[in-house]
């Protein structure tokens, strides 16, 4: 693990591999050890960065709003810390909401995106509500609170019945998030601006991906973003819910792999 210390905050990060560069940003509210499958598949082609998010990991948290702008603002001056211009991107869920983010910021700077788990709209007034309760829960109660209400509707259920490590791994990373973290992060994705307009300027290859089973970005959402974005290609991974690359590691890296092969051909 390494840190860079930049904007105020000291940003835990992790690279692997060499080959073109590949930023990988994770959900919430997990950290950087949720890409470890695909680190391992992806590091013979690519130098494989993967990010503990602001209040996430081992990053510092804030006490003002996590803003998915601050977040890719993080990862702008990590990139040039590590003196790379250009990358291709990836996010799973609120990572997702980071990555169309930085692509508003910095499109320069983005070869290709990978969308997984995500959706483009703004939270409705109700989610902007809830999230302040769970803000206030994750401050109050802490964060088991937090993985006790989340779980059920992270994993699909077969995963649930059949994969039992993998649900310890999702809840230990719920458990490891500093509570504060987990609250500026539900603050920051609250304000979140509606990216439905940015999907018709992104031009550079795109892969979106969504469990079948997803409920929290059902694949509805995922077409949505198919349909806006011009050159971009949707693979639905059948009887995964909303952490479809820890849920089905195969068929995700089957998919990211061909879409950076060919992004890069
Ligand atoms: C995530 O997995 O990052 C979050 O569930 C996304 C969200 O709450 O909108």
């Amino acid at each position: 693990m390494s840190i860079a210390r930049v904007r105020g905050i000291e940003l835990a990060y992790e690279v692997s591999g060499a080959g073109s560069p590949i930023v990988l940003l994770h959900g919430f509210p997990f950290n950087r050890t949720l890409w470890r499958e695909q680190v391992e598949a992806l590091s013979d082609r690519h130098r494989v960065i993967t990010v503990d998010l602001r209040g996430h990991g081992e990053t510092t948290a804030t006490r003002d709003p996590a803003t998915m702008e601050a977040m890719a603002g993080d990862v702008a001056a990590l990139l040039d810390e590590l003196h790379i211009t250009r990358v291709a991107l990836g996010g799973l869920s609120m990572g997702g909401y980071v990555a169309l983010d930085f692509y508003r910021l910095f499109p320069e700077r983005v070869a290709a995106l990978v969308l997984a788990d995500t959706r483009a709209q703004a939270d409705t007034d109700e989610a902007r509500l809830a999230r302040e309760e769970t803000a206030t829960r994750a401050l109050g109660e802490g964060m088991h609170t937090i993985a006790g209400a989340m779980l059920p509707k992270l994993l699909a259920p077969a995963t649930h019945a059949e994969r039992p490590e993998i649900v310890a791994r999702v809840r230990e990373m719920i458990l490891n998030t500093d509570p504060q973290g987990a609250a500026s992060a539900l603050r920051g994705m609250a304000v979140r601006r509606d990216q439905t307009e940015l999907l018709g300027e992104i031009n550079c290859p795109t892969l979106i991906l969504v469990g079948s089973l997803d409920q929290i970005t059902p694949p509805a959402d995922a077409e949505r973003m198919h349909r806006g974005i011009r050159n971009s290609r949707l693979e639905v991974i059948a009887g995964a819910g909303h952490v479809s690359n820890l849920e089905r590691p195969l068929e995700f890296n089957r998919a990211l792999e061909n879409f950076l092969r060919e992004a890069e051909a």
